[in-house]
């Protein structure tokens, strides 16, 4: 079925002989000592995924596929990303890629595993002209209708995931496999059916999203009437990719201990509750980190004026230069800004309600962003209430994104459910204040500037609860009084700019995670328990 016209020595990959991987294997998989913190580990990780940062981009899940490999580097692991080869990616793989092999029939599709890299990642490209050669993003075309052979697009990423894991390219074989979210999590679905038994670690950074599509779609992903069960695909009558992956993963991260523990509930669990408490003691949260070298404003090539904690009021050449971007008149007062998802999960509808109180006060508004046209329309109706004061701008861009981040005070980001988020954590680096929602990630990314918090010298912004408009309106009104005081706003400002927003705790969790899964020393119920609680 598939010819390897290339083979990866052909192409210098450094290692080795397949001898010498199943050496390598045999040793890492003896059940030596558990994990210490801070440990080299020596490891190969196969990270499958439908986005990487700098490759395609349309949020959070992209920036860590992006910045995870680098950041478990120093630990001993190296990673390949497996993504596919939309139009974006391979316009920058082009010229480094090389091909390693043909499927002939993935999934009835004639398919080439393209080897590159780019900036500091290490790639496998899956190239299937027919399945990701168009335009539109990765997930919708683009009038925002999904591609309507998502399910066959990504059960494509998975099963070469699955090919690659157990053992088709000679002399590159993964230790652990790393999936993401339901694009990737039926790769280990595939690997069981194939017998192949390397160890799994799915990420869930959103659980709204599930792959659920007809259950007579089964037979078209090449898979066994035996996988539609309640302990494997099986949902509410339908296939959902992510349940597949939740049953069949070895382990399980979210992308906060907050989420983790939300998620084991009804209310944020999203039917898929149950399945989460069945599987809770290989569930853990480990908190997102952020690219240092990307997200730097004393380096940003994005900004106008480049800054650090000593230099704060150069912020005022960004702001000016960000007033102008979005056609807002030039003057004092706050700038409240959002650079996200414009969704019910992100709370923009919320934000748009409660405009007036930050405009009334001499402040202003800036939204950047895209997604549900309902919300998007009525942040734009909001906006012309407020001609030169609120700009709503629908879009997507990078350096837009940074630009915001550099000449705004304040970021806003009232989610009803977060994850994690990230756009918070660049606020931090950037002497933004953080005004947020007390879920997830946020509620453990920001310390609120409540009196302990601020006598303590830790606050660095502010959270609201319950989650509706009066919360975010008074969580608003104590920003905008702090801002009044400009020693308390710049002690703000200097508390989040030295919190630590760095990968390194968070990829020593991972190296622990992989390596006591590698070493077959998994966490015992109640290690396990005692992380997610
Ligand atoms: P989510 O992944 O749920 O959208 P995160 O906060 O984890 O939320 O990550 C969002 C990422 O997407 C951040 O890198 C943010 O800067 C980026 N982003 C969101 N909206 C835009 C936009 N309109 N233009 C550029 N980048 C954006
Ligand atoms: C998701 C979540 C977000 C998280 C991101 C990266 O998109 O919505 O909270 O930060 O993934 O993990």
């Amino acid at each position: 079925m598939m010819n390897a016209p290339f083979t990866i020595e052909q192409i210098g990959m450094r290692d080795t002989s397949p001898a010498a991987v199943i050496g390598r294997k045999a040793a890492t998989r003896n059940r030596g000592p558990a994990f210490r913190k801070g440990e080299i580990h020596s490891m190969r990780a196969l990270s499958v995924t439908s986005e990487v940062f700098p490759l395609i981009k349309t949020g959070g899940l992209a920036d860590v596929t992006g910045s995870l490999p680098k950041a478990l580097l120093p630990f001993g692991i190296e990673t390949t990303t497996l993504v596919p080869g939309y139009p974006a990616v391979m316009k920058k793989i082009e010229r480094a890629g090389v091909p390693l092999l043909v499927f002939d029939h993935l999934l009835g599709e004639r398919a080439t595993l393209v080897h590159g890299k780019v900036d500091d990642l290490d790639l496998f490209v899956l190239d299937i002209p027919t399945l990701y050669d168009r335009p539109g993003g990765p997930y919708v075309d683009y009038a925002g209708n999904d591609h309507p052979d998502n399910w066959k697009r990504f059960a494509a990423l998975s099963l070469a995931g699955a090919e690659i894991a157990a053992g088709i390219l000679p002399g590159w074989v993964p230790d652990i496999v790393h999936t993401h979210d339901w694009q990737s999590a039926l790769t280990s679905v595939y690997m069981r059916e194939k017998g192949c038994a390397t160890p799994v670690v799915l990420t869930i950074h959103n659980l709204a999203f599930q792959g659920q599509y007809a259950a007579s779609l089964l037979p078209f992903m090449g898979l066994p009437e035996s996988t539609l069960s309640m302990d494997c695909l099986e949902y509410f009558g339908d296939i959902s990719t992510l349940k597949g992956g939740l049953q069949t993963a070895d382990a399980i991260t979210t992308v906060s201990p907050t989420y983790a523990r939300e998620i084991l509930t009804p209310r944020f669990g999203m039917g898929l509750d149950g399945v989460l408490n069945e599987r809770v003691t290989v569930l853990r949260g480990i908190v997102n980190g952020i690219d240092m070298d990307i997200w730097d404003p004393a380096t940003d090539a994005h900004i106008p004026q480049r800054y650090d904690s000593t230099s704060l009021r150069r912020k005022r050449a960004n702001r000016s230069a960000l007033l102008d971007h979005f056609g807002l008149d030039q003057g004092d007062g706050p700038i409240f800004s959002a650079v996200s998802r414009l969704t019910w999960q992100k709370g923009m509808d919320m934000f748009a309600d409660t405009a007036d109180e930050v405009i009334f006060k001499g402040g202003r508004i800036i939204v950047f962003g895209q997604g549900d046209h309902d919300i998007e329309q009525q942040l734009l109706d909001t906006a012309a209430r407020f001609a030169g004061r609120m700009a709503v701008k629908i879009g997507y861009a990078e350096p837009t994104a940074h630009l915001i981040h550099a000449g705004s005070d304040a970021i806003v980001q009232p989610s009803r459910f977060e994850p994690c988020g990230l756009t918070q954590l660049y606020a931090l680096r950037y002497g933004c204040v953080p005004v947020v929602s007390r879920t997830g990630g946020l509620s453990e990314t920001i310390i609120d500037a409540n009196d302990a918090a601020i006598s303590a010298r830790v606050a660095t912004g502010f959270q609201f609860h319950p989650v509706n408009t009066d919360g975010l309106r008074l969580a608003l009104r104590r920003a905008l009084d702090a801002y009044g005081d400009p020693r308390s706003w710049a002690r703000l400002q200097n508390q989040g700019m030295k919190t630590k927003f760095s990968w390194e705790r968070s990829a020593d969790q991972y190296a622990g995670v992989y390596s006591s899964l590698v070493r077959g020393t998994t966490n015992s119920d109640n290690n396990a328990r005692r992380q997610v609680y």
